[in-house]
């Protein structure tokens, strides 16, 4: 059995852990062994990191030293969760990778080939055979977001539609310059379709 690396990306409330999960259901009922995982975090170090992104002030980093978090917590995720399951032949689904980081950090200012150069560095380059970027029209996104965070949104969720309309642009920059890797979903469909939308964009990569 060959791993195979999935990531689903996309904008807040656009439904990526629920269909994480749908989709490891739908991969588990023919007879593929699935690790669910996450960043920022997915292995030890990484979730200790995580908190620190987090938390506190908008600004609390500068967008070059949230860039170095979000890569070091990467490196960790990917050498002690990501590589091992791979290597033993489960496909990995994780809700957000590094096109999160090209998409917000980008926004910031930090240049695309210096996300990347990084990433070669801390995690070796490896990209996922595929990506699911869910898209819906940012106001639908925010609301959905809103009305499951409440008062307890994250730095980033907090920011204002602007930014969340940048990071949306940034995303579908990535899907349009990588087209065999990334595939955009219509997340405003019921969670039913959006996975079967999935499911067929994976056709090729299942056993
Ligand atoms: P999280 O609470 O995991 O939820 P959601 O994916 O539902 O928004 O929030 C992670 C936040 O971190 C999210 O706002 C996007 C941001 N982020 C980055 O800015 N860069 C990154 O590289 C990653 C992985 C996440």
């Amino acid at each position: 059995m060959i791993g195979r690396f999935i990531s689903l990306e996309g904008g807040e409330g656009a439904g990526k852990s629920t269909q994480v999960r749908a989709l490891a259901m739908a991969l588990e009922a023919r007879g593929i062994v699935v690790v669910i995982t996450r960043e920022p975090g997915g292995s030890d170090g990484a979730e200790a990191i995580r908190a620190l992104l987090m938390q506190g002030d908008v600004a609390r980093w500068s967008p070059q030293a949230e860039t170095l978090l979000f890569a070091a917590a990467r490196a960790d995720h990917v050498e002690r969760t990501i590589r091992p399951a791979l290597d033993a032949g489960r496909w990995v689904l994780t809700d957000r990778y590094v096109d999160s980081t090209r998409a917000y950090q980008g926004i910031g200012g930090v240049d695309d080939d210096a996300i990347l150069a990084l990433h070669r560095f801390g995690s070796g380059g490896l990209m996922p055979d595929r990506t699911f970027l869910l898209g819906l029209p940012v106001e639908q996104g925010v609301a959905r977001a809103t009305a499951r965070d409440g008062a307890a949104a994250d730095r980033f969720a907090a920011r204002g539609e602007g930014f969340h309309l940048a990071v949306a642009q940034g995303f579908e920059r990535i899907a349009r310059d990588d087209r065999d890797r990334v595939r955009l979903i219509d997340a405003s469909r019921p969670a039913a379709h959006v996975t079967a939308d999935i499911m067929a964009g994976l056709a090729d990569l299942l056993p």
